[in-house]
Formats: C-alpha cells, sequence, structure tokens
C-alpha cells in the first residue's frame, strides 16, 4: 500500500517539485534528443522539465494511481506540450518494448515498493543499451526535524513504522545503490542531497500546513490508526502541533536523499 495516499494536500506538496531542485544530480545527463521515462511521475511536475530539456524527443511518465495523472495530463494540454505523453503503468510490468529508452528516471517511488530489484530490473529491460538511470530516493534515517518536541518528536519513527508495516523501505536512500547493482547495474556514480522545507516563512507555513493535514486527515492518518500505530487523540494533538511549529522563528525540517546515475552496459 501506498503509506502517503494521494490527498489534495499531498498532491500539491508534490507539485512543488521542479528538475532544477530534485534532478539536479540527474540533468548533467539528459540532452535534447534523448526519449526519457520517468517511473512513478506522480502529478509530473519533474517529468515537465525534463520535457523541455530533451525535447524534440518524447518524454513518458507513468504512474500506477489514474488520479495523478488526470493531473499531468491536463497540465500537458494546457501547456500544449507535444512531446510528453502521461499513462497508467505498474512500474513492475512496464508497458514498453526492450531497450527503448535513452534514460529512465525514478523519484521517491521504489521506498513504496516491496521489491524494489524487481522494479529496477524492468527499468533496466526497457533502457537501451548505454542508456542511464536516474534514482532519487528518500531516506527517513537522515529526516531534520527541529523543535521537535512532543508529540512531534513521534512523527519521524511513525512515518518509518508505516512504510515498514506497508510493506515500504524508510531507508531507501541508503539502499537504493545495493538494490541497483542487484538488478545488474555496474557502472554507477552516487550522491546525496537534502531538500529544506523550511527555507522561507511562506514554504514552512505552507509545509506545517501540509504536515498537518498529513497526520492529522489524510489516508496516512487512516493508515496508522488501521495499522494500530497510533489513535486519532494522538494525531490530532500532532496536526495541531505541526501548525503551531510552523510559526515557530528556528522551525526546520530538511529531507535526506540518496542519489545514484548508473548505466546499462
Ligand atoms: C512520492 S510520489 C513521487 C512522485 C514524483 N516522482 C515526484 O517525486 O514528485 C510516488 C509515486 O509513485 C507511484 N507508485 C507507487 N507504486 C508504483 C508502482 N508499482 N508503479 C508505478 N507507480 C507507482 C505513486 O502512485 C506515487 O504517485
Amino acid at each position: 500500500m501506498y503509506s502517503v495516499g494521494y490527498d489534495a494536500a499531498t498532491t500539491d506538496f508534490f507539485h512543488h517539485r521542479r528538475a532544477a531542485s530534485h534532478a539536479a544530480f540527474f540533468l548533467p545527463h539528459v540532452r535534447p534528443g534523448m526519449t526519457l521515462l520517468d517511473c512513478g511521475c506522480g502529478p509530473g511536475t519533474i517529468t515537465f522539465d525534463f520535457a523541455a530539456l530533451v525535447a524534440p524527443a518524447e518524454v513518458v511518465g507513468v504512474d500506477i494511481e489514474p488520479s495523478q495523472l488526470r493531473f499531468a495530463q491536463t497540465q500537458a494540454a494546457d501547456r500544449e506540450n507535444s512531446n510528453i505523453h502521461f499513462s497508467v503503468a505498474d512500474l513492475y510490468a512496464l508497458p514498453f518494448s526492450d531497450n527503448v529508452f535513452d534514460a529512465v528516471f525514478l523519484h521517491g517511488v521504489l521506498e513504496h515498493m516491496q521489491t524494489p530489484v524487481a522494479a529496477l530490473g524492468e527499468v533496466c529491460r526497457v533502457l537501451k543499451h548505454g542508456g542511464i538511470v536516474g534514482a532519487r530516493h528518500a531516506d527517513f534515517g537522515g529526516f531534520l526535524l527541529e523543535p521537535a518536541e512532543p508529540p512531534l518528536d513521534r512523527f519521524v519513527p511513525l512515518f518509518e513504522r508505516l512504510m515498514v508495516h506497508n510493506g515500504g523501505d524508510p531507508m531507501a536512500g541508503r539502499h537504493q545503490l545495493r538494490w541497483l547493482r542487484e538488478a545488474g547495474f555496474d557502472q554507477l556514480v552516487v550522491s546525496a542531497s537534502y531538500d529544506c522545507w523550511t527555507s522561507t516563512p511562506e514554504e514552512t507555513r505552507r509545509n506545517a500546513c501540509f504536515l498537518a493535514e498529513l497526520v492529522g486527515t489524510s489516508a496516512f492518518a487512516s493508515q496508522l490508526i488501521e495499522a494500530g500505530l497510533a489513535d486519532s487523540a494522538a494525531l490530532a494533538r500532532m496536526s495541531e502541533g505541526f501548525i503551531a511549529w510552523g510559526e515557530h522563528s528556528h522551525a526546520f525540517a530538511a529531507e535526506a536523499w540518496g542519489e545514484a546515475v548508473a548505466w546499462k552496459t
């Protein structure tokens, strides 16, 4: 099961992602004329940036969730992008022939999958020989939150426990190198980076509202309750705590990511 769900606040959180900020490690390898597949593209904001970079070649964004792609498709129609396509697809069974893409990108998706190596096997299959994959996955072992007085001190442990409960891996950032090697990639370059969620007071408040909704009313909160990991009263207190945190003069939050670029030989 997908731990964070598809509520409006969660989807909005992903809307703020861009290739320049979230795929910087991969951009030096992306050139005009490369066909590119974005796996688990969500609302597709990073995918759109790739479409501009590889034009006139085609970019395809796939996601297992139709509601995410409806947003992406509407954006594509509004912008009259002719080299971008979105389709519903499962990363375990990509609907493409062997050896068709010059590049494949994965951002924040493998941590939600029970068998990431099988998914990377599919990625390898659809990549051309000499093709390149870029992967960036979160690692909650490095999540920074300050101040994190009770009940906010429970946020990261709860997030990790729900991901594990759902068969995912909250430490994907540090494990993806092993997964890539197990999937057959042997030429790799790795790096790491942080996303700061509190760069301006406006961003801090926006993300505080997102976190308050995530733990208070979203599918994430319902899953925590159903799994017996938290009760609604505790989550309501955490939700209120995040709203107060968003007004704090030294509120700081940052998410750690593992990054890897690999080539199919
Ligand atoms: C955290 S979101 C990341 C979205 C986007 N890559 C970004 O970073 O903005 C993870 C996405 O992976 C998708 N996903 C999860 N499991 C999948 C699967 N088996 N096949 C395809 N997409 C999947 C989810 O539906 C979700 O939209």
